[in-house]
């Protein structure tokens, strides 16, 4: 290897090389980063079907923006938007309004910005301080709830919780006030994949907003469970806009969606909760087109990859996806409960096994995930945002391209490392 190679790698080439050199060069570059299939942390799809990854391929060069020259693309958008309004149980089909973003951060910072921006519009409308915006929401939530509240300028009223897979409902009521934007409420966490009571916390507020004359609404992340929960037959679980006070909703369509990385659905209740000051015209391509988005420019292929998984599986075939997933994430679960080295902590309802170690056999965690990642394995270990002492979890995200046979191999592999570093 030549003498300062690292660094004439990070200059700008005075000549280039040829396209099939550049192609193998970067791909054994790449061979050195870990197997995506095996990354049991990530939410992200993997795989998609040889002809949506020929449909993508052939769109890669439409910039989504240009509404003017790609007015079908913009329309397919919109039919997904209207799908997905359903999906959740919007009360009025017709007038929903909803946009594709590049992931459920970006949703939720343009839907938390709706919510500052009707809540402004209220209060300016009454003659009332609008100087200091708060929004409520539980520290289990997503960092991006916190991005939102630094970058906009709201104050995060951040509810610790106190044990895993509890809900600090009082201390959330406790917060709100005259200048709570929104509460936010989490189906499926990043940490444990629990869902919020929404249906308590939509009753809760809703009295709230009738004894002080406020109204605040809800946003819900179901970055995770967004494309679950409306395929498994939980009839007694109220989380959608089946619940008066919720009034948007996000999604990542590169999670359970089944889309590849940057995609991201933002759904409202209806076109009422988008503010029209937040939507842009401008007139500087073909047409004037109008929008709602923090970026401008993006791909188009993503959104046609989200309307060929709709397609290509409909209602019957994410069913049955999401079903084996579950399916799946079940024997997980009951393996490792066997095992007598891990207890589980996850609620059981979405395709996501969290566990822990059962007892404190002084067994360095990081030491046992670095033999799992020996084995291929990638497993995250984090610690959950809470007031508590926890031990560490790790997390497995059961995706379509987890078979049985991998799972079953999976847990082989984790009691096996288990017992060779307790034997150690
Ligand atoms: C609950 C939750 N919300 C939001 C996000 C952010 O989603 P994205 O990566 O699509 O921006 C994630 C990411 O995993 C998440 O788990």
């Amino acid at each position: 290897m030549k003498k300062n190679s690292k660094n004439a790698l990070n200059v700008f080439p005075k000549i280039g090389k040829k396209a099939a050199k550049v192609y193998k060069t970067i791909c054994s570059e790449l061979a050195m980063d870990g197997n995506a299939h095996l990354d049991l942390g990530s939410f992200s799809t993997t795989k998609m079907n040889p002809y949506a990854d020929k449909l993508i391929t052939e769109q890669l060069g439409k910039n989504f923006i240009n509404y003017g020259e790609y007015s079908q693309t913009k329309k397919i958008q919109d039919r997904i938007a209207a799908i997905l309004s359903k999906l959740l149980n919007a009360p009025n089909h017709k007038s929903t309004s909803g946009t594709s973003t590049l992931g459920s951060s970006e949703a939720i910072h343009l839907a938390l910005l709706a919510h500052k921006w009707s809540w402004k519009k209220r209060r300016e409308s009454l003659n009332q301080d609008t100087a200091k915006p708060n929004i409520v929401y539980c520290s289990n939530a997503h960092v991006c709830w916190d991005t939102f509240a630094l970058y906009f300028d709201v104050e995060p009223r951040k509810v610790l919780v106190y044990s895993l897979n509890t809900y600090p409902l009082e201390e959330i009521l406790r917060n709100i006030d005259e200048n709570t934007i929104c509460v936010g409420a989490v189906a499926g966490n990043t940490y444990t994949g629990s869902i919020d009571p929404i249906e308590e916390l939509n009753n809760q507020i809703a009295a709230i907003n009738l004894k002080n004359n406020w109204d605040i609404g809800i946003h819900v992340d179901a970055a995770i469970s967004g494309f679950v929960l409306p395929f498994l037959t939980l009839k007694e679980l109220k989380w959608d806009f089946s619940l008066s006070l919720v009034r948007s909703i996000n999604l990542s369509g590169h999670k359970f969606g089944l889309v590849y990385p940057g995609m991201g659905w933002l759904i409202f209740r209806d076109a009422f909760f988008l503010p029209k000051d937040l939507i842009f015209s401008s007139h500087y391509l073909e047409k004037p087109i109008e929008t709602f988005t923090l970026n401008y420019s993006k791909g188009a292929s993503m959104i046609l990859a989200q309307y060929f998984s709709i397609l290509q599986h409909g209602v019957s075939g994410y069913k049955k996806i999401i079903k084996r997933c579950c399916k799946t994430a079940e024997d997980l679960r009951k393996i490792l409960k066997q095992s007598d080295f891990f207890e589980v902590v996850d609620e059981g309802i979405l395709p996501i096994v969290v566990f822990k170690f059962k007892s404190s056999d002084s067994i360095n965690i990081n030491e046992f995930q670095l033999h799992l990642k020996a084995k291929n394995w990638m497993l995250p270990v984090y610690d959950f945002p809470g007031n508590f002492e926890a031990e560490k979890l790790m997390r497995i995200v059961v995706k379509e391209n987890l078979s049985p046979e991998m799972a079953s191999q999976l847990c082989d592999d984790l009691i096996s490392t288990y017992q060779k570093l307790k034997q150690l």
